[in-house]
């Protein structure tokens, strides 16, 4: 049965190959000072920096400049990045790039006129926003976090080893997100497959949890069919329009906040995913494929009838003359031949994990309780074995 909740979402998305021109239409409405947020620079190497500057320029903004987000933002960029924002006094944030950068301007959003240490008061006691918040829009160059339309951001902390996440509210969602398939055709194979992996871990995290008649289990299945079957397309032919817009509308959808309502959710590859991220600063898609499988069997008689049911209407299992164990195993084993034909990591030894970072892996794991079974820590330790040894 579904509990109780409202929906809305406020970010307007714009999708498709013409979709950068409503830039046009978005800027007017914020004012002169903008702040241009961008990675390492894959915007200047595809020529999408130059479009955007001449969009700004041509819709009269002062623009200044925050460049060499990194992959997994650091607390100390969200310092430097706050400092700009706060010294320019800048109306509006213009993020343009994958996951990082979209989640690191949310931050400086919503951290660059906090009076007291952001990182304490926002992502370790995720306090509500009490400052001003300064508006963002972002230009999606790689698909797969799902930060273009909700309130995700995710900041590293290297001085603590600690990766955490943060869910902000609707007025630090993206006010737009531009999304068109053909930015992403750039990116390279590698983050491409950890994306196309990272839209699956969203949908089952929310997927793997309650037993009961819920829609939001169809969309999800339909979801994942789709996913799996436009991104073996990809993998051949990164430049099939079709697949790949297919593909990032999934990821919108898989982690836009619509299937989690009124049902429980479980988090806890997340959570590990997260914890392995802090101490080896890999690649997040990886961190979520390394941990996958040996997690899904430690709870799976937990779960049994859904991972039944995942393994019938995701990955075609004939259940005939097979017991529910043996159904929902087979699931998996589709599931982890899928993820070896994308070239997934599947052993957190190849994402720099060491046994011994182990114990403090497990520590920096917060256990949630939404799912099919609450982890101890005993648990988590094996599913990290469980990694080293596949
Ligand atoms: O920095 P540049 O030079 O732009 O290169 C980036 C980066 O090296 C490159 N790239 C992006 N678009 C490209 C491109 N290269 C060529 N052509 C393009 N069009 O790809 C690399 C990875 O980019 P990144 O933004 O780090 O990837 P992703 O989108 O996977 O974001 C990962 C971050 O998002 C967080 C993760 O923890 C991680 O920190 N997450 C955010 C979530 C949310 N907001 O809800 C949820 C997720 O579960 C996740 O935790
Ligand atoms: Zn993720």
């Amino acid at each position: 049965m579904l509990g109780n909740f409202s929906y809305s979402n406020p970010t307007k998305l714009y999708f498709g190959e013409e979709s950068l021109s409503f830039l046009n239409e978005e800027l007017p409405k914020y004012g002169d000072k903008v702040l241009l947020v961008y990675g390492g620079g894959s915007i200047k190497q595809t020529g999408l920096y130059d479009e955007i500057m001449q969009i700004l320029a041509e819709n009269g903004k002062q623009v200044f400049e925050d460049a060499g987000v990194m992959p997994n933002p650091t607390v100390e960029k969200l310092t430097e990045g706050c400092q700009i924002a706060k010294d320019n006094d800048v109306d509006f944030i213009l993020a343009v790039g994958g996951g990082s950068v979209c989640d690191y301007a949310k931050a400086v959003s919503a951290s660059a006129f906090c009076e007291e240490d952001p990182w304490e008061k926002y992502f370790i006691r995720k306090e509500a926003v009490d400052n001003p918040i300064i508006p963002l829009g972002c230009v999606l160059t790689m698909v797969g976090t799902g930060s273009e339309m909700n309130g995700g951001s995710v900041i590293t902390n290297t001085t603590t080893t600690q990766k955490i996440g943060r869910v902000f509210g609707e007025d630090v969602f993206p006010k737009f997100s531009i999304l068109n398939p053909v930015l992403t055709y750039t990116v390279p194979k590698q983050q491409m497959v950890a994306g196309f992996f990272d839209i699956m871990s969203h949908i089952l995290e929310q997927y793997f949890s309650n037993e009961d008649d819920n829609t939001s289990d169809y969309i999800m299945e339909g979801l994942l069919k789709s996913l799996i079957h436009s991104s073996k397309i990809a993998l051949e032919n990164p430049t099939d329009y079709e697949a790949r817009s297919n593909i990032m509308w999934t990821a919108t959808w898989a982690l836009n906040t619509l299937v989690a309502k009124g049902k429980s959710t479980d988090w806890m590859v997340h959570m590990i995913g997260q914890s392995i991220g802090a101490y080896t600063d890999a690649t997040h898609g990886m961190t979520l494929s390394a941990i996958s499988l040996p997690y899904y069997r430690l709870i799976l008689p937990a779960g049994l009838a859904k991972f039944k049911r995942y393994a019938i209407n995701v990955w075609g299992v004939n259940p005939e003359g097979k017991t529910d164990e043996q159904v929902a195993l087979e699931g998996l084993s589709e599931m982890e031949h899928y993820m070896r034909t994308l070239g997934l990591v599947l052993n957190i030894k190849e994402l720099g994990a060491t046994p011994d970072m182990l114990e403090g892996i497990v520590a920096g794991s917060f256990i949630t309780k939404g799912g099919y079974k609450v982890l101890t820590k005993e648990d988590i330790m094996s599913v990290l074995i469980e990694s080293m040894n596949q």
